[in-house]
Formats: C-alpha cells, sequence, structure tokens
C-alpha cells in the first residue's frame, strides 16, 4: 500500500483532487467508484472547483457508488442518491444516465443486488475506488465478518455504524438498519483504489488496518491484498502508526 501523509483534511482533499484529476484525464473514459460519508466532501468541493476551471470535465465518466441505505427514497436529503447529486452530480457536467447507485427504495433487495452487479460487470472494471474507512474497519458498508469474496449484498448495519452515521439523521430511531453494499470482492476488482483517511479518531482503525491480521473481522486489512492502493492520511489519522 502506498502512503501519502498530508498534514490535515484540505491538505488530503487537494491531493485526493488532483489524484482523481489526473486518473480522469489519463483515461478515454474512466469508470470511477464512489463514496459518501464526511471523509470525501472536501474531494468532491475541489473536484466541482476544478471543473468551473475547466481543469476537468465528466462528460466520459462513469461512476458507481459503493453503497446505499435499504428504505429510503432517492430524495430523502439521506439516501446516498441526494448526497451524490447534491455534492457532485448537481455541479458537474456528468450524464445522469451515467451514473449508478444501487437503489434502496425497492421492493425486492435481492433482485436490485444482483442487477447492480451485473452493471458493474457491464461496464467492465472500475478503473478507480475512492473508499473511506469505518471506524470498525468497514470498507463501503461490509461490516466485520463479511466475506472477502462477497459480492454487492445487503448487510444489517452494526449499531456502532448506525451511531457513526446518527448525526446526519434527525435521531437514532431514523438511522435506516440495512443497506445495500458492493461486496469486498467486487471492490477488490478496482483495478485502483484511493483510500482516504482523515482525523485522530480514525488513528485506531488505520493502526489495525495496516498492523493488524489480515481478516475478515476487520475488512479493510483486505487492501493490503489489493496490488495497487494508495491511501492519502493526515497526521491525526497516522498518529499511532
Ligand atoms: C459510511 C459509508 C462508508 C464511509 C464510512 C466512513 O458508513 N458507508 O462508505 O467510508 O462510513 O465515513 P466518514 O467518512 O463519514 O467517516
Amino acid at each position: 500500500m502506498h502512503i501519502i501523509r498530508v498534514k490535515d483534511y484540505d491538505a488530503l482533499s487537494e491531493k485526493a483532487c488532483n489524484y482523481v484529476v489526473n486518473q480522469i484525464r489519463k483515461l478515454d473514459k474512466p469508470v470511477l467508484g464512489l463514496a459518501t460519508g464526511s471523509t470525501p466532501e472536501g474531494l468532491y468541493e475541489r473536484l466541482i472547483d476544478a471543473y468551473r476551471k475547466e481543469k476537468v470535465t465528466f462528460k466520459n465518466v462513469k461512476t458507481f457508488n459503493l453503497d446505499e441505505y435499504a428504505g429510503l427514497e432517492k430524495k430523502n436529503s439521506n439516501s446516498y442518491y441526494f448526497y451524490m447529486k447534491d455534492k457532485l452530480f448537481n455541479h458537474v457536467d456528468i450524464e445522469m444516465n451515467h451514473v449508478q447507485l444501487p437503489n434502496g427504495d425497492v421492493s425486492d433487495i435481492e433482485i436490485e443486488c444482483s442487477r447492480y452487479e451485473k452493471k458493474i460487470r457491464e461496464a467492465g472494471h472500475i478503473d478507480l475506488q475512492l473508499l473511506g474507512l469505518g471506524l470498525n474497519g468497514h470498507i463501503g458498508f461490509n461490516e466485520p465478518g463479511s466475506s472477502f469474496s462477497s459480492r454487492t449484498h445487503i448487510v444489517e448495519l452494526d449499531v456502532s455504524t448506525r451511531e457513526a452515521n446518527a448525526r446526519f439523521f434527525d435521531s437514532m430511531k431514523n438511522v435506516p438498519t440495512q443497506a445495500i453494499t458492493m461486496g469486498i470482492g467486487t471492490i477488490m476488482e478496482s483495478k485502483e483504489i484511493l483510500l482516504l483517511v482523515s482525523g485522530k479518531k480514525k488513528a485506531e482503525a488505520v493502526k489495525q488496518l495496516l498492523e493488524g491480521e489480515i481478516s475478515e473481522s476487520f475488512p479493510a486489512t483486505v487492501l493490503r491484498n489489493h496490488e495497487k492502493v494508495t491511501m492519502i492520511a493526515d497526521e491525526g489519522a497516522l498518529s499511532l502508526v
């Protein structure tokens, strides 16, 4: 794993933006895997800025998001669909028919998981997958215990994950209990992975990721088996390693 150490969150967002812009420019028809959560927000802000300054175009970019809550309508402001439109898609020249997220608002989630996995296969591969790191080592919504060979599937969210994400909701009881996530097997097939980690509260998770046993009990450790992973992390996140 290649580690890029930066001072703080601003520097992380800046580095990540340069990284993503270079990839988009380099590839003819880039396929990006996108992540949600607080960590990539600064990156998305800078990507919008880069687009406005004509440093990048999203015309030929296709995207697949990692995950989505089950049971939320797209128009719910806590859905990841809403997040992506609000934080990126509405502000750049991406074609909305090039954008894919799992749909959490369906009657048959199993069918939706198969549909999503098929869409990713049809695209060929994901060129660059963005990832954040959950406090318990989750990537996407692959909670501890998720199989390293899993494909897009439904998950029961850990109480700790629901608590960590409760800040976005009115109350803990409104945080969904289930989500759809790309599987670890799906994520690992990406050609390249860019992991973003910021802040002291993630320091223990980063230590575990880099020094712990590679195990399904801490899903992010699987990334050490991937040949092209770059982690951009700030001093807080790297403070225990
Ligand atoms: C959420 C998302 C993940 C994200 C993680 C970390 O649960 N499903 O994709 O990487 O939490 O989020 P944050 O960046 O807000 O710490």
